[in-house]
């Protein structure tokens, strides 16, 4: 069964739909085979995937219970579009609303080794449902509009999610993202991290880099784009593999971060 976790924040522009591509790239060439689900109805991860935009279904029908999750999957990605706002909002007022997700991902885990589900902006159902589905969160910070309140608020929603629908849930990560290091403002937001949540802020920090935005336009990962930048998610990929204990995958990655820092 596929290790799932959901990849969340307290707000949008935080670098949540880079981290989940970047990071998919990483799993896949250490080896683990990665399906990654688009819960955000802005679609920016599909698109970022190259993914066609009239790609069906998508996880839109999946949660309107249309469609089943296997057939959603296009490449090793279930897209989504705005389709899925309308979506979560029938949702809204069914039975079981929080557990459509989990129940729908029930065939294709069996068929994955890691799920992971980048989360639209807002904490409401869709990120309810992502939690839900999921044995781990990974929180991603923007150094520099990071709140503290924001990230009070998500990991309150991780806390419920756990206490009332899955005491599976746990916290993986919180990620400093977006970051120039050598400004005090992103050294003050590590600090204020380190101070909330100890030992799970990676030690890993995604630097700032034009870069990114340029993969996303160009529809490629950052380790296509340019290898070497790609050398904060390769890093990323160890940690994550070290705290997740998937030996023969962190061996791997080990390797690449050898080999792009080569
Ligand atoms: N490390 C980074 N450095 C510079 N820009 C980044 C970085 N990561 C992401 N971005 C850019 O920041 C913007 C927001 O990132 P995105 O991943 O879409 O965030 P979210 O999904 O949280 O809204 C995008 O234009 C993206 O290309
Ligand atoms: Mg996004």
């Amino acid at each position: 069964m596929a290790t799932t976790i959901a990849i969340l924040s307290q707000k949008g522009g935080t670098g949540k739909t880079t981290l989940t591509r970047s990071l998919a790239e990483g799993l896949s060439r250490s080896g683990l085979k990665t399906l990654t689900i688009d819960a955000d109805p802005q679609g920016n991860l599909s698109e970022y995937f190259g993914v066609p935009a009239d790609a069906f279904p998508t996880l839109g029908e999946v949660l309107a219970g249309q469609e089943t999750a296997m057939d959603a999957i296009h490449d090793d990605v279930i897209p989504a579009n705005l389709g899925l706002a309308e979506a979560e909002l029938m949702l809204a007022g069914k039975m079981g609303r929080e557990l459509t997700l989990r129940h729908a991902l029930r065939e294709p885990k069996r068929h994955y080794d890691i799920c992971l589900i980048d989360c639209p902006p807002t904490l409401g159902l869709l990120t309810v449902n992502a939690l839900v589905a999921s044995d781990w969160a990974i929180l991603s910070s923007e150094a520099e509009h990071f709140s503290e309140q924001g990230a009070e608020q998500a990991t309150e929603v991780i806390g419920l999610a756990r206490e009332n629908l899955n005491p599976d849930l746990d916290l993986l990560g919180v990620l400093l993202n977006i970051a120039d290091m050598r400004t005090n403002h992103a050294k003050g937001t590590l600090e204020t991290l380190r101070q909330e949540f100890g030992e799970r802020v990676f030690e890993t920090v995604i630097r700032r880099s034009i870069v990114y935005p340029e993969s996303a336009l160009a529809g490629i990962s950052i380790f296509e784009y340019r290898r070497r930048k790609a050398i904060d998610y390769a890093r990323l990929t160890v940690e994550i593999l070290e705290r997740l204990d998937l030996a023969p995958a962190l061996a791997k990655a080990r390797a690449m971060v050898r080999e792009i820092e080569s």
